[in-house]
């Protein structure tokens, strides 16, 4: 597919960086990681890949984030640039229509609802999705030759397939995902790349071994005049376990092209610790030699692998190579440069914090909905703060994270424990689940600058997460310097092992 030519702006930031050719058969050293709701935005992702290494975007709610993208007026004209490039023209126009604001919506406007997904989504959320992902990707791929990947969490599972799409129809290089078992990935990247139609099965608590939820999606939605063969991305599995890679290696419906390790104080979601939940004297999650992956037995698999969490220092990647890795997957260091799409005011705050040695982040293992620990950066005003956490009525119209169940007529039925206390016992939910939990739908995409405003008045509080190495991003600034950007990352991780590996 050929890419579009940069605009004037882009072209500007384009002269500062170096161009870097990489043949598209090495495996990049550095993947910058996915991250949270568009922190790993299309700019972030292009600057890395600019630089010769893997540059993610988030795949993670893009249909709300375009929604908002548009809604806030769309300043420079990127979204609609992206929407001008999707193939089905009266599609992206559909969705330009219902959401564009010219000059953006008033500040004290809520944004417009986007209906939540659901295994039975309307025809309207199919066609926000598949746009949204194409619109990241293409963006991200634009005006250059670097390779893109995108990063989705498998258990958000109902927007998969018109997500995946979407990302392809764009061009996508590499499709990363963590957060479940992602075995019939694959093979769905296999037949979309033919443009074929693909199931994908839905969790579902209570569900009965007969009872069969999957979500459907049929690329003929989409009108494209030449149906090409698209490339099929190289596909990537987030584990925290040597045994879920075996098995994502042996039984995943298609080709898995390796894997990315990722450790306990990587930012984000962690993998609970095996076995049963042992706090640490401040509240953590104890995690211990068992939790460690087995390297002899993952290098026995043959495929790359790449280490995550703790791996953003010269040392670090030395000691990834070292240890047969192609390479390292690097977040909390690029979530805090400048390219990066957290909230500006939030972002320096936090830097401030760090140059000055006040920073901390928790891993919270009741935040996340999911259950899963959840590292949290404690800053004031956000819901790391005990009195903005409880200041905010719950609230759950984002619903992400929602877990399907079964309900009682054999239908399904959505649940989430950050919903109102008695909404959630209503649906059979247990009511110990609620405690601490914290909606991090709206407080991530609050975080990348798009808070949801409710009666004119109440601004969506954000929630920061970052990795343990939070406090060492100091690494990355030049003397004297208080900010940094993605090239200082690389340029940092890369000068030493350029010179020994
Ligand atoms: C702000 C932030 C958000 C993240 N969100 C996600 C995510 O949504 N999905 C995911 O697979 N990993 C996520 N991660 C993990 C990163 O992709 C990466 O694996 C991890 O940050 C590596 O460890 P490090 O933070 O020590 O560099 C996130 C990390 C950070 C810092």
């Amino acid at each position: 597919m050929p890419r579009g030519a940069a605009p004037a702006s882009l072209r500007d930031h384009q002269q500062t960086l170096p161009v870097v050719t990489t043949p598209a058969s090495a495996l990049p050293t550095i993947i910058q990681g996915g991250m949270g709701v568009s922190i790993s935005n299309w700019r972030l992702a292009r600057t890395v890949s600019q630089l010769g290494q893997l540059g993610v975007v988030s795949g993670t709610a893009l249909d709300q984030v375009l929604a908002r993208r548009l809604q806030d007026g769309d300043p420079g004209g990127h979204m609609r640039r992206g929407l001008d490039a999707f193939p089905d023209r009266a599609m992206a126009e559909r969705v330009r229509d219902t959401y564009y604001i010219a000059g953006g919506r008033a500040p004290t406007q809520s944004y417009k609802e986007v209906p939540i997904q659901a295994i039975d989504n309307p025809r309207e959320l199919v066609e926000l999705c598949v746009v949204a992902n194409f619109v990241e990707v293409y963006l991200a791929r634009e005006g250059h030759d670097g390779r893109v990947g995108i990063n989705y969490l498998e258990k958000i599972q109902i927007p998969h397939l018109h997500s995946l799409y979407g990302a392809m129809l764009a061009g996508v290089d590499y499709v990363l995902m963590g957060a479940g078992i992602p075995l019939r990935i694959p093979g769905v990247l296999d037949r979309l790349a033919q443009h074929e139609p693909v199931t994908y099965p839905i969790v579902v608590t209570g569900a009965r071994p007969d009872d069969d939820v999957s979500v459907r999606f049929d690329p003929a939605v989409v009108a494209i005049e030449h149906r090409a063969p698209l490339p099929r991305p190289s596909f990537l599995a987030i584990i925290a376990s040597d045994v879920l890679a075996q098995t994502l290696y042996r039984r995943a419906t298609g080709r898995v092209d390796g894997f990315v390790v990722e450790g306990p104080t990587a930012g984000g979601h962690n993998a609970p610790p095996r076995g049963k939940l042992q706090l640490t004297e401040s509240g953590e999650p104890q995690y211990g030699e068992r939790d460690r992956v087995d390297l002899d037995r993952l290098r026995a698999i043959g495929l790359p692998f790449w280490l995550a969490g703790g791996y953003g220092t010269p040392e670090g990647v030395l000691e990834a190579r070292k240890a047969g890795a192609a390479g390292v997957q690097v977040g909390t260091a690029f979530a805090f440069c400048a390219e990066s799409g957290m909230r500006a005011d939030y972002r320096r705050a936090l830097l401030q914090q760090v140059i000055e040695g006040s920073a901390r982040v928790f891993t919270d293992p009741s935040a996340s909905p999911t259950g899963f620990p959840f590292k949290v950066v404690q800053l004031a005003g956000t819901v790391s703060d005990p009195v903005t956490y409880d200041a905010r009525p719950r609230i759950c119209d984002l619903g992400f994270l929602r877990e399907a169940y079964r309900q009682e007529d054999g239908s399904v039925g959505y649940r989430c424990p950050a919903e109102p206390v008695n909404v959630y016992a209503s649906k059979g939910g247990d009511t110990a689940a609620t405690v601490g939990r914290k909606c991090i739908c709206n407080a991530l995409i609050a975080a990348a600058g798009h808070p949801q405003v409710r009666a004119g008045r109440h601004v969506e509080p954000a929630i920061i997460t970052g990795g343990d190495d939070l406090v060492g991003i100091t690494r990355f600034l030049r003397p004297g310097a208080t900010d940094y950007t993605a090239a200082d990352v690389i340029d940092t991780l890369l000068g030493a092992s350029h010179a020994t590996v």
